[in-house]
This record gives structure tokens, sequence and C-alpha cells, in this order.
């Protein structure tokens, strides 16, 4: 599904360049699980944005489903992004002024869908949140958040869902929590990509992929 060859991505920042991936190359197939583990600045968010079409390789290639996503321009690279990512993030990124409901409408909303009220409503109750759907998120526990962002990623109908350190705000139970959820989607058929510094949520997933300094270790 996923194929990333001598993948580059330099910034620069003031008078020095970091080399955020460092010709780096790997594959991951479709329905797999996997966590990317390293230090703090390794470049884990940096490629997770890559994959999810967020940002582009400086040089390299970067194959979706056998297209070369390196070479889209901003037109196809948001239709890539519409119609297979799902991203999930630690700090949630819902919008507090909207009820649970119509965070998950977002996405709907975006693809000019009409009738979905059954879908959303089958959604929360999936992930326990029913009876909360007229609730601001502010209002729920860091676990009900985060459920509710895996929500909205899932209205988009991806087929990759992208995460970064998505359990980092929540405490021991409630990462278990929703990394049951992500096992229970993996096993729907979505892929998922954990970047994680938790290695109980790394012993999750059906394989672990260490970076270091810009390169992934296979
Ligand atoms: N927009 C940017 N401009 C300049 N440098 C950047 C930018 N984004 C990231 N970097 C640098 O690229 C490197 C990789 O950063 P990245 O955020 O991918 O690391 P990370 O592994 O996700 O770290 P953490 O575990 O702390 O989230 C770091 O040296 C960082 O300072
Ligand atoms: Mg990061």
């Amino acid at each position: 599904m996923i194929k990333l060859v001598d993948a580059t991505k330099k910034y620069n920042s003031q008078s020095n360049e970091i080399l955020a991936l460092n010709h780096t190359s790997m594959t991951i197939q479709a329905g797999e699980m996997v966590a990317v583990m390293g230090t703090s600045g390794c470049g884990k968010s940096t490629l997770l944005n890559i994959l999810g079409g967020m940002d582009r390789l400086t040089s390299g290639h970067y194959y979706f489903e056998d297209e070369d996503i390196a070479s889209f321009g901003p037109h196809k690279l948001h239709l890539f992004r519409k119609n297979h990512i799902g991203f999930v993030f630690q700090n949630f990124a819902l919008l507090n002024r909207q009820t649970v409901y119509e965070n998950l409408e977002i996405p709907l909303l975006a693809r000019n869908q009409r009738h979905y009220k059954k879908r959303i409503m089958d959604c929360l109750e999936q992930l326990g949140l029913a009876e909360r759907a007229k609730s601001l998120p502010l209002n729920l526990s860091g676990g009900q958040q985060q459920r509710c962002a895996i929500g909205r990623a899932l209205m988009t109908g991806c087929s990759l869902l992208l995460c970064d350190e998505p359990t980092g705000a929540l405490d021991s139970k409630t990462t278990k929590e929703i990394m049951d959820l992500f096992c229970k989607l993996n096993m729907e058929g979505k892929t998922i990509i954990i970047a994680t510094h938790d290695d109980e949520v790394a012993k999750c997933c059906k394989r672990i992929v260490r970076m270091e300094d810009g390169v992934l270790q296979q």
C-alpha cells in the first residue's frame, strides 16, 4: 500500500539545515498496524505528515497504491488526503464550539453528503458516545474526546489512519481503551500507523518500526 523510496525531507531553519527524513525507505502493506518509535526529533511527525499528504518530500518517492504522491500538485494532493487519509492527533484537534455530532459532520459536509444522521449515530454508538452526541468536547473526558476525534477521522471513509501520539495526553487505562478501538478498526480492515513513545501502545501493534535521525530501521 505504502512505499517510501530514498525519501528525504529537508527543513531550513535559520542558518542550519535539518534532515528530518534522511534518504530513508520503507514498505507498509494494506491491513498492517504499525508503531513508529524513536526519540524526540527523530522525524516521526514529519513521516506521518508526508504519508498523509500534509507535506511534501524534498527528494525521493512516496508510492501509495502504486501512484507516486511525491509528483502530485496541490489539487491532486488535496484529493488524495480527502479520499484516503484519516488523522488522529495527541491534542484531539476537535472544534470546541461544535458538539460531538457536529464534529463528525464536518468531513461529510466537506464531501457534500446528505442523509448521514444515521451513519453518524451508528458510529457514535460503536464508539460508546451516542449519549454524548450533543455535548461539547470540553465537557468530555480525554478518552471520550479522542474517541470523538477517531469518529471524525472515520467519517472520511479513509483506508489509512495516521495517528501522531494519539494516547500522549491519556492515562494508562484510557490508553488501553483507545488501543482496543484501534485494534478493532484494524481487524475491520483499516491500515493504521501510530507514532508513539509508549511501549504499551507499541506492543498492541503488529509491527514496530524504529526511527533514528530521520532513518527508518526495518
Ligand atoms: N517546520 C519545521 N521547520 C524546521 N524544522 C522542523 C520543522 N518541523 C520539524 N522540524 C525538525 O525536524 C526534526 C524532526 O521533527 P519531528 O517533529 O518530525 O520529530 P518527532 O520524532 O515527531 O519528535 P517528537 O517525538 O518530539 O514529536 C526535528 O529536528 C525538528 O526540529
Ligand atoms: Mg512528533
